[in-house]
């Protein structure tokens, strides 16, 4: 089973699609692991984007992600990463895809909704950066065993 930290940006905040957007994530069986509301200080978003440090769009991404409270989630399940980012879309809303979280939501380029790990080196680093060990729960939940095919011993 594998981790990705998801982020909802401050433009899904205050377009009111929390619900909706951890909604699709319930629906496809991943399971929270993690999830809190909390306002992004520039400390923390120049960490977290460390990796775009000199980017054009870089300076507008840390105004960005910090102009408001945004809902900070660990998802947890097989494949977690990859079935999250191909739910989320094309990193601009005018082109992701329909059916997609980016393509369904929202038309801009920049607001583009939401954050999710690309992969589990940087997973493990995020996940690190907004919670604390004792704040990740794992636990099972009743329709565990059937979002998963585990006849053959592992979850499949
Ligand atoms: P994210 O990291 O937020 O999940 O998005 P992503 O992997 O699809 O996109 P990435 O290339 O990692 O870019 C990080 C965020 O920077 C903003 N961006 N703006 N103006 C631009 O050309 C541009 N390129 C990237 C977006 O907010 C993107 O999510
Ligand atoms: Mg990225």
């Amino acid at each position: 089973m594998e981790r990705t930290l998801i982020i909802l940006k401050p433009d899904t905040v205050q377009r009111g699609l929390c619900g909706q957007i951890v909604g699709r994530f319930e629906a496809k069986g991943l399971k929270l692991a993690a999830m809190k509301l909390m306002k992004i200080s520039r400390e923390l978003a120049e960490r977290h984007y460390a990796p775009h440090k000199g980017k054009p769009f870089y300076p507008g991404l840390i105004n960005y992600i910090t102009a408001g409270p945004v809902v900070v989630l660990v998802l947890e399940g097989l494949n977690a990463i990859a079935v999250s980012r191909k739910m989320m879309g094309a990193t601009f809303g005018f082109n992701a895809e329909p059916g997609t979280i980016r393509g369904d939501l929202g038309v801009s380029k920049t607001f583009n909704l939401i954050h999710g790990s690309d992969a589990p080196e940087s997973a493990a680093t995020e996940i690190a950066l907004y919670f604390k060990a004792d704040e990740l729960l794992g636990y099972e939940r009743q329709s565990d065993r059937w979002t998963y095919d585990t006849s053959g011993g592992e979850p499949q």
